[in-house]
């Protein structure tokens, strides 16, 4: 939910080289940002609400630094919540992701021994506890392995003593990553802040402890503080993995590689989903969870290995997972779908499955998340970084993969192919300007609409969930999804004239029933547009869509991100960061 990074190393501008690390972090939440650097025996310290932009800040070169881009949890979005927080004697600092659930006892106990706290936040604790074992004669490595086993929740701390002028982290689930390069030692939230800084990486466990100093590296199991082998693997993500590659936004960019990222999953996918798809078979019950966006995935992929492999899958809702792990018998296969593999609600599913003895499986974009690290089985996306906030190409990769999943169970592998090569083909099409302006058109008309409804029926029930997810949280625009026979049931009270209906209308055996529908929101007024391969009277407006049968869910996505990116632009807003929002959700 926030992202943080340090260096310690050869002298440089170490201010601006956080700041550019932050850049690439601020996707894990943009409420405000802080750097910290070292100025001689002091630490200098620059915080300021609100998104990075174009800031800079004017530090001397030095030697060692860190910062942090925020997504508020405990505090209000102000300057002094912004991290780093210092400790009361300045010697030490901390940045900190997660929640820190006994936050009130330790600082309440705090408060008790005279401490002034300069924030209300929960984080600001760590440097308090930190500084007073530090204080006490304790070097920073043993100091934070005693405060970090105080804390409740799931958190990441990294630590700086500018007396030793080191840095020293740890984590419980959510993630940490060190890098190793010419010029220094880094520690990030996730790989793609190392990428020009360090050519190798060690991915930290929860019981790891790590020490970055000018004498090199150590690393310790941090409940006996053992040092252990520290044990690299390359770097393998490239900077320009990162960039925008010349589109306006990322979102644009990341809706435009979803051919090219099904034409890789068809190339390079295919083992680890026939694995999937026995591990399917032979379960004893199969879950398929995930949150938000992953969810409508796994809730499509239920149809789909009901229609296609004519066997039954559960789906649960990643944050729901806990009440029902009762449910669970020995053999059960629990698949979380993800795409960062760090978000907390899913982690904590896969949790409990592990506690009730499941087998664990993934489909998973970011490789050695912690998802990616803690299952059995996996498939990679592959769809590479994802930086916008919505999730667009790793989700059309979690339906093509479960597309392919179903039909390798129903021993139809090659017709799996066919339909996933045949909505790659027809992706490229729709992203044919012609195709685009015709979605911009209906933004136009719909942008000053304060609610919106989506309605579909069967395999594009999940999608007008997803599709309705893509317009709110992009455009602000109340966007709903409903099964489109729910109408009759309460929806349709809703509707009045004008109100924009988004009508998901396949060349399936739903379409008599969904046109049904539309003529029931057409009676009331409602503007239709309809989104299918073939136009019908009562919409005011048709979005066509390849016919790709089952693989409509894949191609039905991008009308749904084209339009909620087309509506924020026309109403001002960051397609890339919305407000209130974070990519990776690592609170519960
Ligand atoms: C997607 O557009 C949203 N930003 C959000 O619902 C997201 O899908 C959800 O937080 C799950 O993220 P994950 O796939 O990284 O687990």
């Amino acid at each position: 939910m926030c992202g943080i990074f340090g260096y310690v190393g050869q002298p440089a501008n170490v201010g601006g080289a956080v700041l550019d690390a932050l850049r690439l972090l601020e996707y894990r939440g943009y409420d405000s940002w802080g750097v910290a650097v070292g100025d001689g025996a002091s630490i200098a310290v620059e915080k300021q609400t609100g998104k990075i932009g174009g800031a800079a800040v004017d530090f001397a070169d030095t030697d060692i630094g860190f910062g942090h881009t925020r997504w508020a949890t405990h505090g209000g979005v102000t300057r002094p919540n912004a991290h780093p927080h210092v400790g009361p004697n300045g010697r030490v600092a901390i940045i900190h992701n997660g929640i820190v659930e006994n936050f009130r006892p330790l600082r309440d106990g705090l408060v008790a021994s005279d401490h002034a706290f300069a924030s209300e936040t929960d984080s600001e604790v760590i440097a308090h506890l930190l500084e007073a074992e530090v204080d006490a004669g304790r070097a920073l490595a043993p100091a934070l392995a005693a405060v970090f086993a105080r804390l409740d929740g799931l958190n990441a701390v990294i630590a700086m003593d500018i007396e030793t002028r080191e840095l020293v982290a740890a984590k419980t689930v959510s993630p940490l990553v060190v890098g190793s390069g010419p010029s220094g030692l880094t520690v990030a939230s996730d790989a793609i802040a190392l990428a020009g800084h360090a050519d190798r990486v060690l991915y930290l466990d929860d019981h790891h402890l790590v020490r970055l100093a000018h004498g090199g590296l150590t690393l310790f199991d941090r409940r006996t503080m053992t040092e252990l082998p520290a044990e690299f693997v390359p770097l393998e993500i490239d900077a320009g993995d990162a960039s925008l590659g010349g589109y306006p936004h990322f979102m644009a960019k990341e809706m435009a590689e979803q051919p090219a990222v099904l034409d890789r999953l068809l190339r390079d996918g295919g083992d680890q989903i026939g694995a999937l798809a026995r591990a399917i078979g032979g379960a004893n019950g199969t879950f398929l969870v995930g949150c938000g966006t992953a969810s409508y995935a796994a809730l499509t992929g239920a149809y789909l290995f009901s229609r296609i492999a004519r066997h039954h899958v559960n789906f649960v809702v990643g944050s729901e997972f806990k009440y029902h792990e009762h449910f669970l018998a020995p053999g059960s296969l629990v698949v979380a779908l993800s795409q960062s593999g760090e978000t907390a609600d899913v982690i904590e599913a896969m949790l409990a499955a592990r506690r009730q003895g499941s087998r664990l499986g993934a489909l998973v974009n970011a490789a050695r998340s912690t998802l990616d690290r803690m299952v059995d089985l996996r498939v990679h996306l592959g769809a590479g970084p994802e930086q916008c906030v919505l999730s667009t190409k790793a989700y059309t990769a979690k339906v093509a993969a479960l597309l392919l999943a179903a039909h390798h169970l129903a021993d139809t592998p090659e017709r799996g192919r066919e339909l996933v090569q045949a909505a790659a083909a027809g992706l490229r099409e729709m992203l044919d300007e012609g195709w685009v302006d015709g979605v911009r058109n209906v933004a136009r008309d719909v942008q000053h609409a304060n609610h919106l409804f989506v309605i579909g029926r069967g395999l594009a029930y999940p999608t007008a969930l997803e599709a309705a997810l893509k317009i709110k949280e992009v455009s602000y625009v109340h966007a709903e999804g409903f099964a489109g026979g729910e109408l009759k049931h309460g929806v349709i009270a809703l509707v009045q004239p004008g109100t924009p209906c988004v009508v998901y209308a396949p060349n399936d055996e739903t379409r008599a029933d969904i046109l049904s529908g539309a003529m029931e929101l057409k009676s009331r007024g409602g503007h239709i547009i309809g989104i299918g391969p073939t136009p019908d009277p009562v919409f005011d407006v048709h979005l066509s869509t390849p016919d790709v049968a089952d693989a409509a869910p894949i191609v039905n996505a991008l009308p749904a991100q084209m339009l909620g990116y087309h509506l924020a632009l026309l109403r001002g807003n960051d397609p890339d960061k919305p407000r209130n929002l974070a990519k990776s959700v690592t609170v519960k």
